[in-house]
């Protein structure tokens, strides 16, 4: 298994003053930053694109950046993110036409590609593309907003894709996102996940620092 990563979703950071919150989650012990991407189309919300993720690298953020891709199409954005400095990219593969093509443009471009499920999306595409991806996300709420419940159903999800990787023995990284607190992390942790997006439990914290070394304790006690 591979060391574990706390990836605070900026989408509950305060976007006025973006820089400062990253540097802060970073200076708290964040891993990498989860950079949410949504269209208003593919999900009922508008959030940020490349101008703000190049601004981020601009104002000396050197950490891997993590950006989700919550759009449709996908392809045309790909460049974008590639040259705004993004580290990997994921989508969706119901947002793509053509899902292994647009795999093959992110690893092209220079990033390191992976995709997302949702709570209802099978793993069937895993069976044909997965020794081509560097990360795989699983969705434990359905993407649009921060704040929402974990929904349990991603548990089972999650053990099934760690036995898919191990077997692999291809070092993907197993992302979840959605719902995730000091108070479950273990859970999804002993469930086999390697990478842990949280936003409101991170961001709507006091103290960054406390609450990162929390979750943490928590995934430790799980390995
Ligand atoms: C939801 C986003 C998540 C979200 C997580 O569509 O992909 O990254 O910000 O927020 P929390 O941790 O608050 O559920
Ligand atoms: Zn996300």
């Amino acid at each position: 298994m591979q060391p574990a990563w706390i990836a605070p979703s900026i989408l509950s950071a305060d976007f006025a003053r973006l820089g400062e919150e990253v540097r802060a989650v970073l200076s708290a012990g964040a891993d990498v930053v989860h950079f949410d991407v949504m269209d208003n189309h593919y999900v009922p919300n508008l959030t940020i694109g490349p101008l703000v993720c190049e601004a981020l690298r601009k104002h000396g953020i050197d950490a891997p950046i993590d950006v989700h891709l919550m759009v449709k199409p996908v392809d045309r954005i790909v460049p974008d993110f590639a040259k705004a400095g993004a580290t990997f990219i994921t989508f969706h593969p119901e947002a793509s036409e053509h899902v292994d093509r647009t795999i093959g443009l992110i690893r092209e471009h220079g990033c390191r590609p992976g995709l997302v499920f949702n709570p209802a999306t099978p793993l069937s595409y895993l069976d044909y593309v997965l020794d081509k991806l560097d990360m795989v996300l699983l969705m434990s709420v359905n993407p649009g907003f921060g704040g929402q419940s974990f929904i349990p159903s991603a548990l089972p999800k999650i053990r099934q894709v760690r036995e898919m990787i191990d077997r692999s023995g291809r070092a993907i990284r197993l992302e979840v996102d959605g719902g995730i607190k000091t108070d479950n992390i273990e859970a999804v942790a002993a469930a086999g996940a390697d990478t842990f997006v949280a936003g409101s439990a991170i961001f709507g914290a006091k103290d960054y620092a406390a609450t990162i070394a929390a979750m943490r304790e928590r995934i430790a006690r799980a390995r």
